[in-house]
């Protein structure tokens, strides 16, 4: 299986740049996913890849050939739509084998290829409906089914869960990972869904602004967040933000503002000037309710909102003019308008430049 490859690959149209030179390297059999919000060039830079949009600058490899002027059949790839783009008057089998019947492979050939895919889609008793007759998750395993038909040696997916409703989405997620496991092939998968990307991506590529903001396995970037981008974006609810200042006590530094007072751990300390503005960053998985915190170590967080979710709650606080987002037990008796102290889990400390907002 080959490798991918792009070399500052930049996109113009007209004279608006929308890709700023994105280097990106994907190994082979590695699931990767770009993730980030609407417009940050997620599908250019994929079409670009499957041949169906220009190159304006770089190149892109696949194994050791530059493909920038090679037409997408020619590059050896599958690509599934976000819209699925099936043909409504052919039964699901024809659909699937559409691409073998146009390369005229033997029936028999073609036969068993379309048991093959229906098979690992789950698509074997559909095979005689026709599109119009099929739900929307059946649909869009026929487009996944019509792409592995191909056997190409590079998958590319283009928000392909996306028109599903959420329950279905969640299904159809669990399932791709499952079919992953099966078909070991480079994929490239598209996602505006950070769920989608944390749990199906072997790695994680962040794009914002036609920029890439860092990649790596999901596990690497929910902890080691280059900037405050990748950390806002990944996790959910979101990582809270507040601003601080570094001030040294007693040879200890803290991150110090109204109602805060955390000890900033000694590694991260070390790197961090004291008497510096900073952004602190804490995600709601590490903020810990506990009436009995020292005061080293915690936020008192006013209630002012709070929304049950089942074993949960989600509590909307204000702290110092600023909004964080905490979880409680649902059990926890929570007042409107109280307030509460919560412990901050060390490892759970981020840190960011106000200006750059790069992770310090
Ligand atoms: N054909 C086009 N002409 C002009 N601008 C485009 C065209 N296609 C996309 N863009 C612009 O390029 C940027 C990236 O778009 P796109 O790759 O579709 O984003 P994403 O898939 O991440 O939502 C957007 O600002 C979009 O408006
Ligand atoms: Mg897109």
């Amino acid at each position: 299986m080959p490798d991918i490859r792009l070399e500052r690959l930049v996109k113009r149209y007209g004279t608006v740049e929308v890709l700023h030179g994105i280097d990106l390297s994907m190994d082979d059999n590695e699931f990767t996913v770009l993730v980030g919000p609407s417009g940050c060039g997620k599908s250019t830079t994929l079409r670009m890849l499957a041949g169906l949009e220009s190159v304006s600058d770089g190149e892109i490899y696949i194994g050791d050939r530059p493909v920038s002027h090679l037409d997408p059949k020619d590059r050896d790839l599958a690509m599934v739509f976000q819209d699925y783009a099936l043909y409504p008057h052919m039964n699901v089998a024809r659909n699937i084998s559409f691409a073998l019947r146009l390369q005229k492979r033997p029936q028999a050939e073609i036969d068993a290829k379309v048991k093959e895919v229906a098979d690992i889609v789950g698509l074997t008793q559909f095979l005689h409906r026709k599109p119009g007759e099929l739900s929307g998750g059946q649909r869009q395993r026929v487009a996944m089914a019509r792409a592995l038909a191909k056997d190409s040696s590079i998958f590319l997916f283009d928000e392909p869960l996306s028109n599903l409703d959420a329950k279905l989405r969640g299904q159809m997620r669990a399932e791709l990972a499952i079919m992953r496991q099966r078909v070991q092939k480079n994929m490239v998968y598209v996602t505006h869904d950070q769920i989608e990307a944390m749990t199906l991506a072997d790695r994680i590529v962040v794009m914002h602004g036609g920029h890439i903001q860092q990649q790596g396995t999901p596990e690497e970037l929910f902890k080691r967040p280059a900037n405050k981008f990748v950390a806002g974006f990944l996790g959910s609810p979101p990582m809270n933000f507040l601003d601080v200042t570094l001030v040294e006590e007693s040879g200890a530094l803290f991150a110090s503002g109204d109602g805060i007072r955390i000890a900033v751990p000694a590694e991260l300390g070390a790197r961090v000037e004291k008497e510096r503005e900073v952004t602190l960053g804490i995600r709601p998985s590490d903020l810990e309710y506990a009436a009995d915190a020292p005061d080293a170590q915690s936020l008192d967080l006013n209630v002012a909102v709070s929304e049950y979710v089942g074993a949960q709650s989600v509590l909307i606080c204000e702290c110092g003019g600023a909004s964080v987002t905490v979880e409680v037990k649902s059990e926890t008796p929570i007042a409107l308008g109280e307030t509460l102290r919560f412990a901050a889990r060390p490892e759970g400390i981020h840190l960011f430049d106000r200006t750059t907002e790069a992770a310090l």
